[in-house]
């Protein structure tokens, strides 16, 4: 069993990989309406992604027992700017994430939740890889900043991005 305030704190993160997931899938949609269908398609995977990690915190949080009352998802942005103003935008909000993360960890240290801390090391490896895989397509878009055909190079290779469900959820 966890402590109440672990509880909340994980139904609040678990609010937040729900949100984080709405705003890929917005990012989708306005890449989509601009024609850059590779990075549609990338941010596609990415809100199926982010759907994965709420789901990791909700099945967690069923084992442990514990009563979920969810909240209201926040409304995203629909305007991104530039290709590389999205990604930008995405790498914020995954900065914001991984802080949320440390801070809710020292909690469950504090509280002495190993199960918890064990969980949420598990975000906080992803958020390395995550926030890594964004820069590194940031930095390309910024090689080749203001080419029209350097840019959808890169779109097509956001294409081929694939994603699978782990065997754990
Ligand atoms: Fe689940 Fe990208 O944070």
């Amino acid at each position: 069993m966890i402590s109440k305030k672990i509880r909340k704190e994980l139904i609040k993160q678990l609010n937040r990989e729900f949100y984080s997931a709405y705003l890929y899938l917005s990012m989708s949609a306005y890449c989509s309406s601009k024609d850059f269908n590779g990075a549609a398609h990338w941010f596609k995977l990415q809100y199926e992604e982010e759907h994965q990690h709420a789901t990791r915190i909700y099945n967690y949080l069923i084992e442990q027992g514990c009563s979920i009352n969810l909240e209201a998802i926040d409304k995203p942005p629909k305007e991104f700017g530039t290709l590389l103003d999205v990604f930008q935008a995405s790498l914020e909000h995954e900065q914001f994430m991984t802080r949320n993360l440390n801070e809710l960890s020292n909690k469950a240290l504090k509280k002495k939740d190993h199960a918890s801390y064990n969980l949420l090391q598990w975000f906080v490896n992803e958020q390395v890889e995550e926030e890594s895989t964004v820069m590194e397509i940031i930095a390309k878009l910024k090689l080749v900043e203001g080419d029209g055909y350097g840019t959808l190079m890169i779109d097509n290779e956001l294409s081929t991005r694939t994603l699978g469900t782990p065997s754990d959820l």
